[in-house]
């Protein structure tokens, strides 16, 4: 037998590999090889969390951030994108509508935006939890006491992605930021008893197998609770803005082994795989995912949320766009998730 192969079977049955064997598997580009992972990770997903597809909808409430990621283009520096604040009024009205068409998560996003006192951002969270569903934040590195309030206050979840766990690779895309504060955040996230997702991007500058295997390793140390895992894409704008982007094929890959190494947790199909792949949702549910986050934003909103090119670019209502995710999800032989989807620990 092939020598992957077999590494592929133990990891389909122990769900954790030595470092070098998932750094082999991700730089082993043969198809077959790519297409057993796929085919691993969809009888895990299908064990584990079974067929229902959860739906979360995500609200992006502010484009303003006063960090300066290389690669995104919401970078403060970034002085060509339009800016906007959603009120919290509006906020909230966004989140009851998106409950009446039966989201039962709500996901507000923004960029790291110090606008908003984080008094308000509690009673936004306390607000939308009336609404009967689960709230996540993915609003960035606060203070431990920030996160503490929040989840008093009824916030669930929280998002924020390590991005990329190798030191050097991190310092270089991130001026100002610091690989521990990072850290702190998602154990202090951790602690405090949310539901924590953490993920990275695939095909950054420089970026290796083996940085991409060690970022498999942290998600598992981490024990998180959702991986969001997408191809970078080069945004004008930027200071990559000439960088080729990483390819979907290996973003699928990554998606396929997270589902591999945490078999219970859950993993978006994501928007930027959906942006570069007109198929990217139904290649990322085929591969191991069980969740869509689809957009409930106002298009006008969306369109300025411009992290990345080809994202939100469709103009359709937010009831049509729904109604296509949800007839692909059926298309696909699963079933649209009834309830809030919580992570349940079963291995
Ligand atoms: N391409 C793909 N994903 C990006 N993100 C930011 N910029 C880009 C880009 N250019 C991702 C980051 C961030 C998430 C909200 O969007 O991983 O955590």
């Amino acid at each position: 037998m092939d020598r992957h192969v077999k590494t592929i079977n133990t990891l389909e049955k122990e769900h954790n590999l030595p470092v070098e064997d998932l750094a082999c598997l991700i730089s082993d580009d043969r198809p077959e090889i790519t297409r057993a992972i796929s085919k691993a990770a969809d009888r895990v997903r299908s064990k584990y969390v079974g067929n229902e597809v959860h739906l979360r909808g995500l609200i992006e409430f502010s484009n303003y951030c006063y960090n300066t990621c290389l690669y995104c283009g919401l970078r403060g520096a970034n002085r060509s994108i339009e800016r906007f604040r959603m009120t919290p009024a509006e906020i909230i009205e966004t989140a009851k509508e998106a409950a009446k068409l039966g989201l039962k998560t709500i996901v507000l996003q923004s960029g790291e935006d110090k606008f908003y006192p984080i008094e308000v951002l509690c009673s936004v969270a306390e607000e939308i939890k009336k609404l009967d569903v689960a709230v996540t934040l993915s609003i960035g590195e606060l203070t431990t006491k920030e996160y503490t309030n929040l989840k008093i206050t009824g916030a669930d979840r929280f998002l924020l992605r390590i991005e990329t766990t190798d030191p050097e690779l991190y310092k270089r895309l991130h001026p100002g930021m610091s690989i521990e504060n990072r850290k702190r955040c998602l154990y202090d996230l951790k602690d405090l008893g949310y539901e924590v997702g953490t993920g990275c991007l695939v095909g950054l500058p420089g970026q290796t197998p083996l940085m991409l295997a060690k970022d498999l390793k942290f998600f598992k140390e981490l024990d998180a609770d959702m991986i969001g895992i997408g191809p970078f894409i080069s945004c004008p704008g930027t200071p990559l803005e000439d960088e080729t982007g990483g390819s979907v094929q290996l973003a699928l890959k990554m998606i396929a082994l997270t589902r591999l190494m945490l078999p219970d947790i859950n993993i978006p199909a994501t928007t930027a795989l959906a942006a570069k792949d007109g198929e990217g949702y139904k290649k990322g549910l085929e591969c191991g995912a069980n969740v869509i986050m689809p957009n409930m934003g106002k298009n006008e909103y969306k369109e300025l949320y411009k992290i990345y090119p080809g994202k939100g670019s469709v103009e359709m209502s937010i009831r049509t766009r729904l109604d296509t995710i949800k007839k692909l999800i059926i298309s696909e032989g699963r079933v649209v998730g009834k309830g809030r989807g919580d992570h349940i620990k079963n291995h």
